[in-house]
């Protein structure tokens, strides 16, 4: 399949662009689009055939369920059963934005979307790309995001071409994504309200209106499993990565350098990435790395932005070995930490996790 890379305005999508992609979604055919987190992958939500495109596309276990898109929170009752009374709230509040919804589906929701689960992902996107392709389609739009299954997500068309050329029919181009990580994914149905995966949504901005709100602790944290997607290792580089939490920024980032000139003193190819802060502190000890600064310790979002696209070079520079730190747990600090997490071959450990 020949795949159409079509540039667009991210303020003020190009009508006939846009129309042409809703063209491809009415007919169940893929396209990549951005959102305000990260590129999405796309096709109609309502038709089964169209959604086993996107798993064959990407790799992607079928037993993984896909977020639902909509152009508002008017459309809810084209793919909910019932809605919750906090969802008001939470849509006034957070939509358009990162913020994920897991609830009831209705019947309309082919089974492929959700991977038989009885509740339906939903999400309002602010990206005025996203929201014109709604628009246009008149349509529900699932969309994963568009990477191949495991790997990292993209920020950039340029990531989804590398990814996934040759394999769907168009990619809409509007540069980088403002966000850079996904959407915060956040369950009502339990007491508290359950983040099951945190994203551009920081949890303080949830519980500011909900109140206490607890985060899904993996695995590692003994409940059952709410979605399959959450387990599996993920968001992961070709290159092994190796995470240090559980502890101070600095000693957290001498650890860093140390092990990263291990690394390197052993033969392997070594990147290492830290705050500007840090990197200028400790450029000078690691000669032959590596070394990304991703932004400043006093902006995380700006963190987030640049982690994948610096996950994605480090790998394109054929580096063998990823050293990196936590970066706390404040905003979006938590969903770095996770995907982080999820992204590492190991993790080593300070002290006792935070
Ligand atoms: O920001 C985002 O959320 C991006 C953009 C494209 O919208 N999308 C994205 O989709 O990250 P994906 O498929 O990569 O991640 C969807 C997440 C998975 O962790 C999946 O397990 C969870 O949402 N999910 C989907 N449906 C669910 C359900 N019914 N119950 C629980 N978790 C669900
Ligand atoms: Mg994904």
């Amino acid at each position: 399949m020949k795949t159409r890379l079509i540039r667009v305005d991210p303020l003020h999508p190009e009508a006939g662009a846009i129309a042409e992609a809703a063209a491809l979604v009415r007919q169940g055919q893929l396209v990549a689009f951005p959102t305000e987190t990260v590129y999405g992958l796309g096709t109609n939500a309502l038709d089964a055939a169209a959604v086993r495109r996107i798993f064959e596309a990407k790799g992607r276990p079928a037993n993984d369920p896909l977020i639902v898109h909509l152009a508002g929170a008017e459309w809810l009752s084209r793919v909910v059963a019932s809605v919750p009374p906090e969802v008001g709230i939470l849509a006034t509040r957070f939509w358009p934005g990162p913020l994920t919804l897991i609830l009831p589906r209705n019947a309309a929701v082919p089974s492929e979307v959700t991977a038989g689960l009885p509740t339906v992902a939903v999400r309002v996107p602010a990206h005025p790309v996203a929201l014109a392709l709604l628009r246009a389609s008149d349509l529900p739009i699932a969309a994963p995001s568009a990477n191949r299954f495991g790997g990292v997500s993209p920020t950039t068309a340029e990531h989804v071409w590398q990814d996934l050329a040759g394999r769907i029919a168009c990619i809409l181009d509007a540069g980088p994504t403002p966000i850079g990580v996904e959407s915060t994914v956040l369950d009502l149905s339990t007491r508290p309200p359950r983040i099951l995966r945190p994203g551009g949504t920081p949890r303080e901005a949830l519980e500011a209106v909900l109140g206490p709100v607890a985060v899904w602790e993996g695995a590692s944290g003994g409940g059952a499993q709410p979605s399959p997607g959450l387990l599996a290792k993920h968001y992961a580089p070709r290159a092994r990565l190796i995470l240090v939490l559980g502890g101070e920024a600095e000693a957290l980032t001498a650890r860093v350098v140390d092990i990263a000139r291990t690394l390197s003193a052993q033969g392997e190819r070594v990147g290492v990435l830290l705050t500007d802060e840090d990197a200028r502190r400790v450029e000078a000890q690691l000669p032959g790395v590596s070394l990304l600064a991703l932004g400043s310790q006093t902006d995380l979002t700006e963190i987030a932005r640049n982690l994948y696209a610096a996950l994605r070079q480090l790998d394109a520079q054929g580096i063998t070995a990823i050293v990196t730190r936590d970066f706390g747990s404040h905003g979006l600090g938590l969903a770095i930490r996770d995907r982080l997490r999820r992204a590492a071959s190991e993790v080593v450990t300070l002290s006792p996790e935070p």
